[in-house]
Parts: C-alpha cells; structure tokens; sequence
C-alpha cells in the first residue's frame, strides 16, 4: 500500500516582483517525507523555514515547482474526477488565523453545512443539523444547536478553532494539516485543544501532520509519533518524537531544544545545556549560505560543511543531514560513558 500522503523531492520556488526587483525564494528544497493513515507527524522550525508552505504543498494550495506530491502513490495535480474529489475532501487544512477562516457574514450552520450538501454528505438541511450537531459535541460545543445559529464574531478564538477543527472533520478527511492551530489561544486553551485532537485521532482514525513553533506542544501531541525538523525550507532531521528529544542528531535541532525551558527536573535532558552558536542570525532565503545552510551559526562547523550539503542519512532510528552527526553522536556516549 502506498502511503497516504508522499512528498517526493518537493520543492517549491517563490517569484515575486519584476524586472530588477525581480526576487526569487527558494522556500522548500528536496523534502521527503511520507504520512501513513492515522499518524500523528510534527513539523517544527523557526518563522520562515517553509512549515506552511510545507501544509499548502500536501492541501493542493501551493503546487511544487521540483518534485511531486503523491496522493495514494498518484501525483495530486494530475488527479480527476472522483479521484480528485476523493483527494479534495481526503486532506484538510486547519490554519492558524480561525477568524480569517471563517465567513463572518454566514452562520456556523450556514458556512458548514454547504460542503456536506455540495459534496452529498447529507440529503438536506434537517440532516445537516443533525449530523453537524453530533460533531459540535464531539468537539466540545454544546448545547450545539445554540453554536450552530452564531456568527464567527460571536465566539472566543478557542471556540473558533474548535469549530474548525469540526468543519475539517465534517468531510470525513483522512488528513488533517493543522497549521499552528493553537497559537492564538491562551495556554489553558492549548492543552485542551491539543487532546481534542488527539481524542479526534483516535476516533475517527484520521492522521495529523502538525506544524508548529513550539516544541512543547509538538511533544504534547505527537507523543508516540514523529517529529520532522525544518531549517530554512530543507529537513534537517526526523525521528521518533521520543528519540529526537532524548538524542537530538542535528546541532540546530539540539539548540532549539536546549533552548526550551524545562520545568519537571525529572523530565530535564542533557541537552538542557545551552549550546553556543557561533551567530544568533537567521540567514536570509535571499542568500542563502553555501553548503550546510546551518554552517554560519554550528559551533561544529568544519572547512567540507561550507563546501557539500550534506543529505539526509539514516542514523540512531531516524534519519539527520549534518556532515558530522555520526562524530558528534559518538563523542556524546563517550562522554557519557566517562571515557
Ligand atoms: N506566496 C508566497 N510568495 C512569496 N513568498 C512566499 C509565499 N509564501 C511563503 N513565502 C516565503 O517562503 C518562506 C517560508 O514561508 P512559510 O510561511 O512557509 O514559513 P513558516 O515556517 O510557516 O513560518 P512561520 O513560523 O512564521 O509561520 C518565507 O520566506 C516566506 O516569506
Ligand atoms: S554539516 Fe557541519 S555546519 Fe552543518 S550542522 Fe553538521 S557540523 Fe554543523
Ligand atoms: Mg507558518
């Protein structure tokens, strides 16, 4: 069985203004990555490395300009028909900003019902009311029909991002791409928000992939699943959520975790110490550094890292792009072993 969703060497190349204003980005470069039905994937990296584009690549919003993505082993731009719809309908996307996602000149009933009579999920409207109400309590909503007869303004950005999360679920998706759908709800919010997601995962079997900023809530809600670490449009890293926070590979990965604080003692790794980087800077996608894009901040760097990208390589269970992770990785045990 093919995967669900596959990234194949997906790019994707921004162009923006003319002339000699002409600019072009690179946002992604080579991403591959594959999503298998009812798993839970987080995506994180700084603002800009291309986590969204990433989500737009896999809904069909962005189309990639190098490589493909693959609905069910079939490139998505060349689907059809029934196929097509089945993709359409198949992969969701929750954004971030709930208000702008919303009609605010529509009804909740109104804005999500249309899709379930447009795509014959209902018969009519009585069933639609029936069927959205059911949704609205799953996802915490109630009384629904009192939710269902307000408008967006009506509602806290928490209650929004609920309510989004139940249109993305009412087209029975088997992918939800949830753009940092917690990040503008206060932090009692999140963690209710997050295990409704997780409650959603396992309820209806749908996969999430994730994205965010926060490695907090990354660890919160793909606890048995996988983490992809991002770095200026390339991955850099990917493990199993557990692995990666345990034994960081890449050196961006270990500063950004070195870089969370961590309350519970117990739960304190070694990598809670800082590790210096040689520039506090993000580079520009304008002008991207040669070789490891990483190189201009790694305390690791040597002369081949400014020379050769390196690839993405399976080690310790996952798999890392950095010239000197076996190295690093080695001198970690023996320091750990008191060598
Ligand atoms: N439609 C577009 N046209 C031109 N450039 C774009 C477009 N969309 C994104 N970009 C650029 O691509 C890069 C990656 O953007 P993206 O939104 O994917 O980052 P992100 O990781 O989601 O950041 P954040 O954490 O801030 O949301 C950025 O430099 C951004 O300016
Ligand atoms: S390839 Fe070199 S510069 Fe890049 S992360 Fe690894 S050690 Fe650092
Ligand atoms: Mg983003």
């Amino acid at each position: 069985m093919p995967p669900l969703i596959e990234l194949k060497d997906a790019g994707i190349r921004f162009t923006s203004g003319a002339g000699r204003k002409k600019n072009t980005i690179q946002a992604l470069t080579g991403v591959n990555l594959a999503i298998d039905k009812g798993e839970i994937i987080a995506v994180v990296g700084e603002s800009g490395c291309g986590k969204t584009t990433m989500g737009k690549l896999i809904v069909g919003i962005h189309k990639p300009t190098e490589g493909q993505v693959l609905y069910k082993g079939r490139d998505i731009w060349t689907l059809k028909g029934k196929d097509y719809h089945e993709y359409r309908m198949g992969v969701q996307m929750v954004h971030q900003d709930s208000y702008a996602a919303l009609n605010p000149n529509k009804t909740i009933f109104q804005s999500l019902s249309l899709p379930l009579l447009q795509h014959n999920i209902v018969k009519n409207e009585a069933e639609a009311f029936e069927y959205l109400s059911g949704l609205l309590v799953d996802v915490g909503l109630t009384p629904p029909a009192i939710f269902l007869e307000k408008y967006p303004h009506q509602l806290s950005g928490g209650q929004r991002q609920r309510l989004l999360l139940a249109r993305a679920l009412s087209v029975r998706p088997e992918l939800i791409v949830a753009d940092e759908p917690v990040s503008m709800v206060d932090v009692s919010m999140r963690i209710s928000l997050l295990s409704l997601m997780a409650r959603m995962k396992e309820k209806y079997n749908v996969s999430f992939l994730y994205i965010t900023h926060d490695l907090g809530t990354a660890r919160y809600i793909a606890a048995s699943g996988r983490i992809v670490v991002m770095y200026l449009g390339r991955m850099i890293e990917w493990n199993s959520i557990q692995k990666a926070i345990d034994c960081p590979m890449h050196p961006y990965f270990h500063a950004l975790i070195s870089a969370v604080p961590e309350a519970d003692p117990k739960r304190r790794t070694e990598f809670a110490r800082q590790l210096p980087l040689r520039s506090l800077d993000l580079p520009n996608l304008l002008n991207l550094p040669s070789g490891c894009k990483f190189h201009p901040r790694c305390p690791y760097y040597e002369e081949i890292c400014a020379r050769e990208e390196p690839k993405l390589h399976p080690l310790n269970g996952g798999y890392v792009a950095c010239h000197r992770a076996e190295e690093i990785l080695a001198q970690r045990e023996k320091e750990k072993s008191g060598i």
